[in-house]
């Protein structure tokens, strides 16, 4: 007889619904996991249990929806290989920053060198974005600053500091940050910091701000990460794209209708004039969720499983974390040839501000067939 979805949920106590007393806030965000916010990503401390669980050291894991690259940062640090794919151009650019290895003489020189100019100008004209979500002078000092990172071997990891700056220094309130709808031009009342506070009017404090904070990340990083592993950023369609060998998959997958991965970053865009491929999102937030947008959302993320197996083995484990609230997965997995041997729940209840309230997720076991 088939297990009941009770059934399935695992006894054991694997401990991943952490309180904020026992996992405060800067330990989720401890090194690169902070160095550009990123709506809907999960935090290292879930992957490192995981991958000590599921893989050993040494091993190669494969996150196919990599988002901001928690997966690839915390297995460099627990010491296996990784590999990302995205098909969001910023998200990419994120995740190459984070997990690149630098001459930390090289980097230390460059960071500090393109720190001394900020609030160089470059006589460029702001485009109809910049001008309708930024105040005249942030927008100087954004393009002054964007326009000598191409003079540093690391100029991506200055692309980050500038689109992180931009994120900061956009005309909206401080409690609207991921999708603000209107610029903000007028002082306003602030429910986060219960005060009247005004729309920013500068970039550069950010740029100065964040230059320093990217180097003591990246620095924080290169002590913990393990020697001799790698990771490898692919920016593609993940239902389409050509992929290596791996020892398994760890991953939390797009949910229908409800994250738009291009958009939460469009200053980037904007800023960085990276390629747009957002029709390519499974699950995309504009497609909302219709009956119709859920079932190409099932088809998507089925043809994304069947293409990431053909480069594991029998056996080899897929864990994926999802808040099926729609309870699409068994069948999703079913499709993709890949067993559900378990699901662990995790109670994550640190959410704070307006997106607040009980929320749980799963950790769906499977297996490939
Ligand atoms: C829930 S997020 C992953 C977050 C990640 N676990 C983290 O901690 O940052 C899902 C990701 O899937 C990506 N995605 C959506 N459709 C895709 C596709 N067709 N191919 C590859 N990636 C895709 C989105 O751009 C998004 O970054």
């Amino acid at each position: 007889m088939a297990p009941t979805q009770d059934a399935l949920y695992a006894d054991i106590d694997l401990a991943l619904s952490w309180s904020e007393r026992d996992l405060p806030e800067r330990e989720r965000t401890k090194h690169v996991h902070r160095i550009h916010p990123y709506l809907g990503k999960f935090i290292p401390q879930l992957v490192e249990v995981l991958v000590e669980r599921y893989f050993q050291p040494g091993q190669h894991v494969l996150d196919p929806f990599a988002g901001s690259g928690t997966t690839l940062a915390q297995a460099l640090e627990s010491g296996l290989d990784a590999t990302g794919v995205d098909v969001a151009a910023f998200n990419c650019l994120l995740m190459q920053v984070k997990t690149r290895r630098y001459n930390p003489f090289v980097l230390e020189r460059e960071l500090r060198g393109a720190h001394a100019r900020i609030g160089e100008t470059s006589g460029e004209r702001p485009n109809v974005y910049l001008r309708r979500w930024y105040a005249p002078q942030a927008a100087r000092e954004l393009l002054g600053f964007r326009s000598v990172v191409d003079d540093y071997e690391h100029a991506d990891v200055l692309r980050v500091v500038v689109a992180r700056a931009a994120r900061s220094a956009r005309r909206t309130t401080h409690f609207d940050l991921d999708f603000p709808r209107e610029p903000q031009l007028e002082p306003y009342w602030c429910h986060k910091h219960r005060r009247e506070c005004r729309p920013v009017e500068t970039a550069a404090q950010f740029l100065r701000r964040y230059t320093l904070d990217t180097l003591a990340r990246l620095k924080e990083f290169a002590h913990v990460r393990a020697r001799g592993r790698a990771a490898t950023v692919i920016h593609g369609d993940v239902r389409s794209e050509p992929l290596g060998r791996f020892d398994g998959v760890l991953t939390s997958p797009p949910y229908p209708g409800l994250i738009d991965y291009h958009e939460q970053h469009r200053y980037a865009y904007e800023l960085l004039e990276l390629d747009d491929r957002r029709e390519l999102e499974v699950g995309a937030a504009a497609m909302g969720a219709s009956r119709a947008a859920l079932a190409a959302y099932s088809d998507g993320i089925v043809a994304a499983l069947l293409n990431t197996k053909q480069s594991l083995r029998r056996g080899a484990p897929v864990l994926i974390v999802v808040n099926d609230r729609r309870d699409l997965y068994p069948e999703i997995l079913a499709r993709a040839g890949l067993n559900l041997e378990e699901r662990l729940r995790r109670h994550v209840n640190r959410r704070t501000g307006r997106r607040a309230g009980e929320f749980f997720e799963d950790v769906l076991v499977a297996r490939v067939r």
